[in-house]
């Protein structure tokens, strides 16, 4: 691979979601700050959205870092699950257990988990990923563990991201009732052509990268071919760290962005 030959001590452009990569741009920033401000002031539902590769799971796993530590938090990646599988899921990562299955113990448990939470002062969250994959159903079950409260305040804040289907899925006659209960509302959308190449030199910097450089001609061929979205420009710059050790560049210039973009049309 080309790491020893740039000096990276990681890849900088891996497609994972790796909150050490976390780039602040207006959206992402502004994105986080409404997370944090629903959770804080715990408005129940808040809703992200964003198209494919845009950066919602970074998003949020950058965002459970940043959570004051007297929040405790379930973070459910794949919601492919029956209801009661879903509130299991839900149960286990926020690290506790039950000891019956059936629908009704698990949200009894989750329920008396969450009042203990509270009574010593602390908040709860729960971050559903993917929810655009979540049934009428589970959105429903969704809607029901958020209505966990006391005469004062929230049990439980649920965080619902997802690609835009989910808003789809949101304005169905039958999802009204969760619609309705969403306060905080945040669509992500793509990094801005000014952005893209600091985001480039800050991916390279966090990967140690003082041995490559992208030149600036460079960048507005990316964003022509990403438009802006995090994941597209990630793959075209792997492909041009591939390029530059096959010739023995350091330096990665528009021919080879061009040629890279070529491959992957
Ligand atoms: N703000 C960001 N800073 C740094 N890297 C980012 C950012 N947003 C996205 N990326 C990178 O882009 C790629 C895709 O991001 P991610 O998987 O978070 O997107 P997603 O919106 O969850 O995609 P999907 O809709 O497929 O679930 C990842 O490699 C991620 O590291
Ligand atoms: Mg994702």
């Amino acid at each position: 691979m080309y790491l020893d030959f740039y000096k990276l001590k990681e890849s900088p452009f891996n497609i994972t979601s790796d909150p050490d990569f976390f780039f602040r741009s207006r959206h992402h920033l502004e994105a986080l700050s409404a997370i944090l401000y629903g959770i804080k002031q715990r408005k129940g539902i808040i809703l992200v959205t964003g198209e494919v590769g845009t950066g919602k799971t970074t998003l949020c796993r950058a965002m459970l870092k940043e959570l004051p530590v007297d929040t405790v938090t379930s973070l459910v990646l794949n919601p492919y699950f029956s209801e009661a599988q879903i509130l299991k899921a839900i149960i286990e990562d926020f690290g506790i257990s039950a000891a019956r299955f059936s629908r009704l113990d698990l949200i009894n448990t989750l329920n008396m988990f969450l009042i203990d939470i509270s009574s010593q002062g602390k908040n709860a969250v729960l971050v559903i990923d993917e929810a655009q994959n979540l049934s009428l159903r589970q959105l429903e079950q969704v809607r029901l563990l958020s209505n966990l409260e006391t005469e004062k305040i929230k049990l439980l804040q649920v965080v619902l991201v997802g690609q835009p289907e989910l808003n789809t899925k949101l304005s169905l006659e039958s999802a009204r009732q969760i619609k309705q209960r969403i306060s905080v509302k945040y669509h992500i959308l793509p990094l801005t052509g000014e952005e893209i190449g600091k985001y480039i030199e800050f991916r390279l910097a966090r990967a140690n990268g003082g041995a490559v450089k992208f030149l600036p001609e460079t960048f507005s061929l990316i964003y022509n071919f990403s438009k802006g979205i995090p994941r597209l420009i990630n793959i075209v710059c792997d492909r041009a760290l591939l390029l530059g050790f096959s010739k023995g560049k350091h330096v990665i210039d528009s021919v080879m962005i061009e040629k890279c973009i070529k491959e992957l049309q």
